[in-house]
C-alpha cells in the first residue's frame, strides 16, 4: 500500500512532508505490537493516528478503547484502568473489571498520559512489560494481552524533568515516538482540510455549500490555529451552517475568524463571541446563532468526554448521537424529525455523575469535563439543586 492509499483508507488528510513521514512510520509500526507514544498539541490529530494504527494492526477487528486519563479523577483512575475487588474502598460494593481486562486482545488508547499519577504509572509500566496487573484491593495477579497507544499534549520530557512522570515509563512508551506537528508548521495541509471538512459536513447534513474563494482560503491558511485541526474543522462547519450556500469570500471569512483562542477553549467560547454594537440586525442575528451553536457544540463535547472518559456508557448504555443538534434542515430543527432533547440527556448525565461521586460536585464536574462553576450553573439552570 502506498502512503496515499493508506491515508485514503484511514481518512488521514495531509500532503505535507511532516504528515507523510508520520503516516509512513505508522504503516511500519502498525502491524507490530510495539507500544507507541503520540505527542502533539491539542487537536493535531493524535486520536486519528491512534485509530489508524489500530485499524492497520493485527488487532483491527478487536476492541479499541480510548481512555482520557486527564478527565478521570486521580483517585479513581487506577481502579478504572485495572478494576477493583469488592470492598477495596468505600463504595466498591461489587467487583468490577477495569479497562485493561475489558480491552483484552485489543488496543487501549491512553490519552493525556502526562496526567497519570505516579503510582498508577508504576502499574502501567508493569502491565506493558509483562501483561500482568492486579485489581485494586486484590493480591491475585492477572494477565492480559493489550497493546497500548499513549498520547500526550504535554511535553513528557519536561514532565520527567519536573519529576511528575517516571523516566522508565517514558523510555518504555517512547520506543516509537510519533510527533504530530501543529497545523501552523504544515500550512500546505490547510486548504485540503478546508475542502474535506466542507464537503463532508455539507453532504452529511444536506446543507448547500457555495465554496470558498481562493482569497478566503489564503486568509485561513495564514492563521496560526492554536487549536489546530479541531479548531479549523469547527470554523469550517460554522461557516457552512451559517452561510447556507453563499460563496465564502475574504470578507465573509474574516467575519468568522475568532479572536485569539476563541474556538480553542470551550470555557472561553461564549465570552469571546460578543454581539458587538454597530452591526446590522442580520449580522447580530448571525452572531447570536453562532453563539448558540457553540454552546450546543460545547455541551456535546462535555457529553462525549463524560461518556468516553468514565466508561459510563457501560453502566448507562447510552447511545452517543453524532449530531444531536440535527443540522438537517434549519438550525434548531431536530434530526430526522426525532426529538433528541439534549437538555434531558444532559440532566441525566449530570445526575449520574453526581450520584457516581456521591454528591461530590467537584469530582462530578471533573468527570463531566466541565468546570465546577459550569456544573453549578447547570444545576441552577436545570433546577437540579437537590440531587
Ligand atoms: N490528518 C487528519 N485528517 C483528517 N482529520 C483530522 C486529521 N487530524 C485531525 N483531524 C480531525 O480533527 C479533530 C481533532 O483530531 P483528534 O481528536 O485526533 O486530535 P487530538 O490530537 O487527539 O486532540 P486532543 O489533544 O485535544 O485530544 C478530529 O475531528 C479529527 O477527525
Ligand atoms: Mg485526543
Amino acid at each position: 500500500m502506498t502512503v496515499e492509499e493508506f491515508q485514503g483508507k484511514f481518512g488521514i488528510v495531509g500532503v505535507s512532508v511532516a504528515m507523510r513521514e508520520v503516516v509512513a512510520t505508522v504503516m511500519q509500526i502498525a502491524p507490530t505490537d510495539v507500544t507507541v507514544l503520540i505527542s502533539g498539541e491539542s487537536g493535531v490529530g493524535k486520536e486519528v493516528i491512534a485509530r489508524a494504527i489500530q485499524g492497520a494492526s493485527m488487532r483491527a477487528d478487536k476492541a479499541f478503547v480510548a481512555v482520557n486519563c486527564g478527565a478521570i479523577p486521580e483517585g479513581i483512575l487506577e481502579s478504572e484502568l485495572f478494576g477493583h475487588q469488592r470492598g477495596a474502598f468505600t463504595g466498591a460494593v461489587e467487583s468490577r473489571k477495569g479497562y485493561f481486562e475489558i480491552t483484552d486482545g485489543g488496543t487501549l488508547f491512553l490519552d493525556e498520559i502526562g496526567d497519570m499519577p505516579l503510582p498508577t504509572q508504576v502499574k502501567l509500566l508493569r502491565v506493558i512489560e509483562t501483561g500482568e496487573f492486579m485489581r485494586v484491593g486484590s493480591s491475585a495477579t492477572q494477565k492480559v494481552d493489550v497493546r497500548v497507544i499513549a498520547a500526550s499534549n504535554k511535553s513528557l520530557d519536561a514532565e520527567v524533568a519536573k519529576g511528575y512522570f517516571r523516566q522508565d515509563l517514558y523510555f518504555r512508551l517512547g520506543s516509537v515516538n510519533l510527533r504530530i506537528p501543529p497545523l501552523r508548521e504544515r500550512r500546505e495541509d490547510i486548504p485540503l482540510f478546508i475542502e474535506k471538512f466542507s464537503e463532508e459536513f455539507s453532504q452529511r447534513n444536506k446543507i448547500k455549500f457555495g465554496g470558498f474563494t481562493q482569497e478566503a482560503i489564503e486568509i485561513l491558511t495564514g492563521l496560526d490555529w492554536p487549536g489546530n485541526v479541531r479548531e479549523l474543522k469547527n470554523l469550517v462547519e460554522s461557516i457552512i451552517v451559517l452561510e447556507r450556500g453563499n460563496e465564502v469570500n475574504a470578507v465573509t471569512a474574516e467575519k468568522y475568524i475568532p479572536k485569539a483562542g476563541a474556538f480553542y477553549s470551550t470555557e472561553a467560547t461564549s465570552k469571546f463571541l460578543p454581539v458587538r454594537v454597530g452591526k446590522t440586525p442580520e449580522e447580530s442575528e448571525r452572531e447570536l446563532i453562532l453563539r448558540a451553536l457553540w454552546e450546543i457544540k460545547n455541551d456535546i463535547v462535555d457529553l462525549k468526554n463524560l461518556l468516553e472518559a468514565n466508561g459510563l456508557e457501560r453502566k448507562l448504555a447510552l447511545p452517543v448521537p453524532q449530531y444531536p443538534f440535527g443540522l438537517h434542515g434549519e438550525v434548531g430543527n431536530s434530526a430526522n424529525g426525532k426529538e433528541l432533547n439534549l437538555e434531558e440527556m444532559e440532566k441525566y448525565l449530570i445526575r449520574a455523575a453526581i450520584e457516581k461521586y456521591h454528591g461530590n460536585k467537584s469530582m462530578a464536574a471533573n468527570a463531566l469535563g466541565i468546570s465546577p462553576r459550569t456544573l453549578y450553573r447547570k444545576l441552577r439552570e436545570y433546577k437540579l439543586k437537590d440531587v
